[in-house]
């Protein structure tokens, strides 16, 4: 679990991953490290009080139900699968149908909670509603020298193999302009408990909004499905302020050619 503003580093993860795909002729694999915002299923199989395995996680995944997505749906290795192609999104690494020609298909290895600190979530930091100035101070100083690590790193490999997204900018576009993203908030999160649901997981005892696409933030830490197609997309199609050196679709373009 993550707040938006420190999620650079745990997402910047998942977005490399694309890029160190192994590609056979029909297909890639594709490999998931991080935390609650891109575990599928892992933490189902341990001893964890962070877990998505109730309802109502999945009430908008195709089979409407709990699968260990911190997500009302599908989160965004989920996206990023569909999007590269690949018939199934990779499978967590502790699922024992993770056999077969599904290995072919890479696998998950992200675990919620990673990290998981009384630091993040509104309602325990932020002051009238607004983000914890502290923690945005943070990322602010972080995410900078995030970026300059990643391009020593690929100065050395001598080929761009590491891409930082800007995940921060990302959320901070539809937390300051909801409207524009067809959100009806992005203070209050849709299922939860609390000041702005924003007290600890979703549970089928919380607070459950009726529709998860007018909600930025389906829980107090993830963002709901809806919120999670706008990443991904940035992440394809972004400019050099969201994906830098470069986006997922020129990265798809010049492995193409190799
Ligand atoms: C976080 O807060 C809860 C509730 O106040 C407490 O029980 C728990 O020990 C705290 N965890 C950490 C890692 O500080
Ligand atoms: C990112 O992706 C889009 C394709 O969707 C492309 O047109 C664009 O030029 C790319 N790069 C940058 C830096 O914007």
């Amino acid at each position: 679990m993550a707040v938006p503003a420190t999620v650079t580093m745990l997402l910047i993860v998942a977005a490399v991953l694309p890029i160190v795909v192994i590609r056979t002729a029909e297909a890639r694999a594709f490999f998931v490290f991080g935390d609650s915002l891109v575990d599928s299923g892992n933490n189902n199989y341990l001893a964890t009080t962070a877990r998505a395995d109730s309802p109502p996680y999945g009430v908008d995944y195709p089979t409407r139900r709990p699968t260990g997505r911190f997500s009302n749906g599908l989160n965004i290795p989920d996206l990023i699968s569909e999007r590269i192609g690949q018939s199934e999104p990779p499978l967590p690494y502790l699922s024992p149908e993770l056999t077969g020609r599904r290995l072919l298909n890479g696998a998950n290895f992200a675990s919620a909670g990673i990290g998981v600190l009384n630091d993040t979530e509104r309602a325990m930091r932020g002051t009238n509603g607004g983000c914890s100035a502290e923690l945005q101070r943070a990322a602010a100083l972080f995410n900078p020298q995030l970026d300059e690590v990643l391009s020593e790193l690929n100065r050395e490999i001598g080929r761009d193999v590491f891409v930082g997204v800007n995940t921060a900018q990302m959320h901070n576009d539809f937390v300051t302009n909801p409207g524009a993203f067809g959100f009806a908030t992005s203070k209050v999160a849709c299922c939860g408990q609390g000041p702005y649901n924003g007290l600890g997981l979703c549970t089928p005892a919380s607070n459950l909004c009726p529709n998860r696409n007018l909600y930025a933030f389906w829980d107090a830490f993830h963002p709901s499905e809806k919120a999670n197609r706008i990443i991904v997309e940035q992440m394809f199609s972004g400019t050099a302020e969201y994906m830098k050196p470069m986006n997922l679709t020129t990265i798809l373009q010049l492995d193409a050619r190799t």
